[in-house]
């Protein structure tokens, strides 16, 4: 047996999948439009809540000591040997945006509680102890904000500024945490941990364009947020003259237009635009719409090309708002994070134990936000991927990964974890 084989571990793929299976009936729906059964536990539904007691459940039959913070932030903590040394934390989310699949973040959550179940089987005793994370709403579908409970565990948003988020029936996050009894009492601020590394899925194609399992992910772009509100007026569809409408809806697909101009440019680097939410009032066949309600999501790996992107999209929007009577806009900030660069000790960490398995591996760049790219401020932080089907669809019920595939991510994060978790 060589050095690296000694400290390699292999969890149990078939005990991960059947977790990963029984968490997705937890808010599971009948997705009409694909016809599989997809995935809805919004942060803080009743479905979030009953999801989160069974994964609580589950990292106490692993003997795991359960802590709630604050933003309702919950982790699992198996002690070391030196119990004063920082521990390592694993992790990720269970939230789901509302038409998910069984994987975006429940792979990190559960992958890590296997990590766990497999040293216990083991008796295997690290130094440092390890802990797994379930991070409050990192999708930010819900309150607005991605990467939330993290970015308050790391210090980058205030507890003040998360509880006052409202959803779009107006309840706060505050209100919500308080109902679900995921109103916690451990301090919020993280006491930085010894290392972080998040097993994912990677959500995308280039696992699978490249013909191998494992990303070790470089870090991950910037994202920005915003939410446009377009005052118009309304107007009765068949008696109102053109010159005379000051049309939302009509400013609303003129932005949309805009954005994709930007992208195509060239001018903005490898700039990605997407609205992903447009409503308009009063929403009815035979009048001019009053009011349109848009998110504009913008990403970009280049944080100077990105500041110059949001920059021509204000000037375009001055611009609308100048162009006739009656449209007047408002703007809000939603979320802005930078490029975040991972700790190349421990990508290399990660690499060496894709090595060791004998799986073939590639770096890259996560285009989709992640909890590590927050807890990254606090300890060296690096990802794991894991290949995904179909394109690597994700945010959607298609969205799959291979029993195998899973298991190897997280033999990959097993073998991580504990190389870390004895590191002097
Ligand atoms: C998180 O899922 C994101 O929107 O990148
Ligand atoms: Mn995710
Ligand atoms: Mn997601």
């Amino acid at each position: 047996m060589t050095n690296s084989d000694l400290d390699k571990i292999t969890v149990n793929g078939d005990r991960l999948w059947r977790s990963l299976m029984d968490l997705a009936e937890i808010g599971a729906y009948d997705d009409e439009r694909t016809g599989l059964r997809g995935v809805n536990r919004l942060a803080l539904t009743d479905a979030d809540a009953t999801g989160r007691r069974q994964v609580i459940a589950w990292m106490e039959d692993a003997g795991l000591s359960v802590r709630v913070d604050r933003m309702g932030n919950v982790y699992g903590r198996r002690e070391g040997t030196d119990p004063s040394a920082r521990p390592v934390l694993t992790g990720s989310h269970i939230d789901s945006v509302a038409t998910a699949g069984a994987f975006d973040g429940c792979l990190g959550v559960l992958g890590g509680i296997e990590v766990v179940r497999t040293l216990d089987e083991r008796g295997i005793r690290t130094r440092r102890p390890i802990e797994v994370g379930v991070f409050t709403e990192e999708e930010g579908v819900r309150f607005g904000t991605d990467m939330l409970g993290s970015a308050v565990a790391a210090g980058r948003l205030s507890l003040a500024y998360a509880h006052g988020l409202t959803d779009r029936d107006g309840r706060t996050l505050g209100d919500e945490l308080a109902r679900t009894g995921f109103d916690g009492h451990a301090d919020v601020r993280l006491t930085p941990p010894y290392a972080y590394v998040e097993c994912h899925i990677e959500q995308g194609p280039v696992l699978a364009e490249n013909d191998v399992e494992i990303g070790v992910v470089t870090g991950v772009q910037g994202i920005s947020w915003q939410e446009i509100t377009i005052h118009g007026r309304a107007a009765h569809a068949g008696t109102t003259p053109t010159r005379l409408r000051a049309d939302a809806g009509l400013a609303a697909a003129q932005i949309i237009v805009h954005l994709r101009e930007l992208v195509d440019s060239g001018e903005y680097g490898d700039l990605r635009a997407t609205v992903g939410h447009l409503i308009v009032h009063p929403d009815l066949t035979n009048i001019v719409p009053a009011r349109a309600e848009m998110t504009v999501d913008l990403r970009n790996p280049d944080d100077a090309q990105m500041a110059r992107a949001e920059e021509a999209l204000a000037t375009f929007l001055e611009r609308l708002e100048n162009s006739g009577p009656g449209l007047s806009l408002t703007v809000r900030r939603m979320a802005r994070t930078a490029y975040v660069p991972f700790d190349e000790g421990v990508q290399k960490v990660i690499a060496q134990a894709a090595d060791d398995h004998g799986l073939e591996h590639i770096s890259l760049l996560s285009g989709a936000g992640h909890d590590a790219q927050e807890i990254a401020a606090l300890c060296p932080t690096a990802m794991i991927f894991v290949r995904g089907e179909y394109d690597g669809i994700s945010h959607n019920p298609r969205e799959y990964s291979t029993p195998e595939a899973c298991a190897h991510g997280v033999d990959v994060l097993a073998t991580a974890l504990l190389r870390l978790a004895n590191q002097d």
